[in-house]
């Protein structure tokens, strides 16, 4: 969908996305409040007629914007959507399904391979607080698995010198964005610590494969850090109608290998769309 038609619909979402007075009610307590999973999900919403799943962006063909005014609505509720030049061509809803010449990339189009935990973009000047995936199909086999841990269940894990540690040793944040697409592992100067923010509620970023420690004790903590993180996840399947909003802020999430067949019936998580607070100031980050 060009980004072109994105305010014309999240107009018409803001009314009539389709949430109950309940659900914005527990988006908005999410938002100001969280909670320790660091993530809310809710089910059944409205994803209207859902076609064969694609075999690439180019043939979506979806007959409504049902689920893209669902989710736009719960974007207005947390922040401001955005997109990014290298995924989708900038899009800002993304739609996510296995491709068959991806089975293995560390991206989201892949299917034959687990994705690490991560936060996401979290070497990016402007990184997203929010994640939101909108399930319109589950994969055929329900072996498609969402993990997220979050930082409030891994500070229960560690030492006060552990803490103090990672809110003061800076690891190199790779890029895995190149000048118009992913998949790429550039330095690009990103010195900075695991946790961050207040003391008492720290904030948290991790993508272990893209973060370069600069001594052994740092690799050594770095790996026991991950170990914690997997240990306290949580496991997420996601069911056609499933809305999933992630605090990118707290968290890292990571996802199950699956089957494909290539059939029209594969796994398709869209729209997913990234969004900064609206809020937030952007020259800080
Ligand atoms: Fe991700």
């Amino acid at each position: 969908m060009p980004n072109s038609k994105i305010d014309e619909l999240l107009v018409a979402s803001i009314g009539g996305g389709g949430l109950s007075q309940e659900q914005m009610v527990q988006i908005l307590s999410f938002r100001l409040f969280g909670n320790k999973l660091g993530f809310l999900r809710l089910e059944n919403m409205p994803i209207g007629n859902v076609p064969l799943t694609p075999a690439s962006r180019n043939t979506l063909n979806k007959p409504d914007d049902v689920s893209e005014k669902c989710l736009l609505q719960a974007t207005a509720i947390l922040g401001e959507p955005i997109g990014y030049a290298q995924e989708s061509n900038g899009s800002i809803i993304n739609n996510f399904f296995p491709h068959q010449s991806l089975s293995r990339a560390t991206t989201s189009d892949s299917y034959d391979t687990e994705l690490d935990l991560h936060t996401e973009n979290a070497f990016h000047a402007i990184q997203p607080d929010f994640l939101i995936l909108l399930c319109l199909r589950q994969d055929p086999l329900a072996e498609a698995v969402t993990y997220v841990t979050s930082i409030d269940a891994i500070l229960d894990h560690l030492s006060s010198e552990d803490i103090s540690f990672f809110f003061t040793e800076p690891y190199n944040f790779l890029s895995d964005y190149c000048f118009s697409e992913k998949n790429c592992r550039i330095d690009i100067g990103k010195k900075q610590t695991v946790f961050y923010g207040d003391v008492r509620t720290p904030l948290f970023r991790f993508d272990p494969h893209f973060m370069v420690a600069r001594s052994h004790l740092a690799q050594a903590q770095l790996q026991r850090l991950r170990e914690i993180a997997w240990e306290v996840k949580h496991s997420v399947t996601l069911q056609a109608g499933d809305l999933l909003i992630i605090d990118n802020r707290k968290t890292a999430h990571a996802r199950s290998q699956f089957t494909a067949l290539f059939d029209g019936s594969d796994r398709w998580i869209p729209p997913g769309v990234r969004l900064v607070v609206a809020s937030a100031d952007l020259s800080k980050r």
